[in-house]
């Protein structure tokens, strides 16, 4: 699904429904949610918007698990870090126990060892809640109830930037990737965990995604280039949320 709002505040409105629509689903089906939030600027209003006012109180915030779709390999209290805004805006103000919160490591220095153990925090979360399991082509991932995303002026999104080797990976479901045009390593969820998720929302806003946006969507599939256009789900819904200036080219 594709949807234009506007303004960001209804389209944050619409992706806090969603957000408590699936949650309360997924708490009602298996007594548990679990989402991967995105990072960056875009998803800062919609979780002060999910800790705040009368969303706070329309989901079991207990039965919530919180991972992240990517970090930087930075500390996690730096001005950087992706878990850091999250706590700031979402954890904090929620009273999120630690124990529902899954992140990245990054106070570890290697980067490889920081996605090898978050793979590892993974798996032992989804087999000791018995949380789904797909197979596809023999290999097995975990299903998250949903996961936000957002994208990159350049077409990336999570931390899958164009021309990386972190596309390519259909196996692991974490990548520490180097990310030679930001002089970085970063870490990230692969596109078979992403694309196994029961829902994903992608969150777009800012006149800067316009024509990237519209090569995704309506352009010539060149998913090195664009990477976000190799997000699609083997079995669930995506939704495309764009605040108008970000949707100007699309036809
Ligand atoms: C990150 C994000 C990244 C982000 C896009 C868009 O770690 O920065 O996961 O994929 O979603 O870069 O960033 P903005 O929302 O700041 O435009």
């Amino acid at each position: 699904m594709i949807k234009v709002f506007p303004n960001f505040e209804e389209l944050n409105l619409f992706a806090a429904e969603k957000f408590v629509e699936i949650a309360n689903k997924a708490v009602e089906e298996k007594n548990r949610f679990t989402v991967a939030l995105a990072g960056g600027s875009t998803p800062k209003s919609l979780y002060q918007m999910l800790s705040s006012g009368d969303f706070k109180n329309r989901i079991d915030w207990t039965r919530v698990f919180f991972f992240f779709g990517d970090e930087r390999n930075v500390s996690p209290d730096s001005e950087e870090s992706n878990f850091r805004m999250a706590k700031e805006n979402l954890f904090t103000p929620l009273q999120i126990a630690d124990e529902n919160i899954l992140r990245w490591q990054t106070e570890i220095e290697n980067a490889e060892i920081i996605a090898v153990n978050y793979e590892l925090t993974i798996w032992k979360f989804f087999d000791d809640n018995d949380e789904s399991i797909v197979s596809i082509d023999d290999s097995d991932f975990p299903r998250f109830d949903l996961i936000l995303l957002g994208l990159g002026a350049d077409g990336h999104t999570a931390s899958l930037f164009p021309f990386t080797d972190a596309l390519n990976e259909k196996e692991k479901i974490t990548n520490a990737n180097v990310v030679e045009k930001l002089h970085t390593t970063r870490l990230t969820l692969t596109f078979p965990v992403i694309n196994n998720a029961r829902n994903v929302i992608f969150l777009v806003k800012g006149a800067d995604k316009a024509e990237t946006l519209q090569t995704i969507l309506q352009g010539k599939f060149q998913p090195e280039k664009y990477p976000a256009q190799t997000v699609k789900l083997n079995d669930g819904d995506l939704f495309w949320l764009i605040e108008r200036q970000a949707a100007q080219f699309l036809k």
